[in-house]
């Protein structure tokens, strides 16, 4: 696309195709893998030894971040209605999330393990009409809040990946009332999807 005038959409073209491009280059299966490799950087979010979930994991950018700041040491586990190939230090179930099989088979594989850190970037099918996506969107959001409500460690983080629409005020207090902190995060290859948006709850409560 020629650059006219500042168009957005130029800015868009641009961003979206520099991270495509750099993730073939350095081997990440998707250009989100940058998203949380910014947001990591800026808010600490790993420590070798944690244990990560990372829900919606397909392609596997997100959990491909995971295993490298783990150093090894900890675990991942990974869950995607998709297929995904193999990572190396990440445990994978394939499922849909809201199926109760697949959350019990993953809090079967985390044992008793306390889980420090739980990543969502879920997103539905999308069918074009706004108020169906927005709503099962939402409801994939809440279903991760409720597993971190039940599963993840007191003083643990949690990033997920919202819209901006209906539903997203009052999720937002419900981060509020479960994490010390909320914050947004807007990272650059995120630019290109105008609604998306993560959040970010630092310090579960007791
Ligand atoms: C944007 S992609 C995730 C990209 C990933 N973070 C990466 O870096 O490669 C969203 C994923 O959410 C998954 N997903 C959507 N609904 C789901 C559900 N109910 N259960 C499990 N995964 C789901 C999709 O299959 C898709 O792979």
């Amino acid at each position: 696309m020629k650059r006219t005038k500042t168009s957005k959409a130029w800015m868009k073209e641009h961003v979206n195709d520099f991270f495509v491009k750099q993730a073939k280059k350095e081997g990440y299966r998707s250009r989100a893998a940058y998203k949380l490799m910014e947001i990591a950087e800026r808010d600490h979010l790993f420590k070798p030894g944690m244990t990560v979930v990372d829900l919606g994991a397909a392609p596997g950018g997100w959990s491909q971040v995971a295993a490298e700041k783990l150093m090894g040491k900890g675990r991942a586990v990974a869950v995607d209605i998709l297929e995904m190939a193999p990572i190396s230090g990440v445990t994978f179930i394939q499922g849909d999330f809201r199926e109760a099989s697949v959350l019990a088979e993953l809090k079967e594989q985390l044992k008793d393990l306390p889980v420090d850190l739980v990543i969502c970037d879920m997103s539905p099918n999308i069918t074009g009409i706004g108020i169906i996506d927005q709503t099962r969107g939402m409801h994939l959001a809440e279903l991760a809040l409720e597993f971190c409500t039940e599963r993840l460690n007191s003083g643990g983080n949690f990033l997920v990946k919202v819209f901006q629409g209906s539903g997203f005020d009052e999720f937002f207090r419900a981060m509020r009332a479960t994490f010390d902190r909320v914050v947004t995060r807007k990272p650059l290859a995120s630019r290109g999807r105008s609604s998306e948006i993560y959040l970010l709850g630092l310090g579960k409560r007791d």
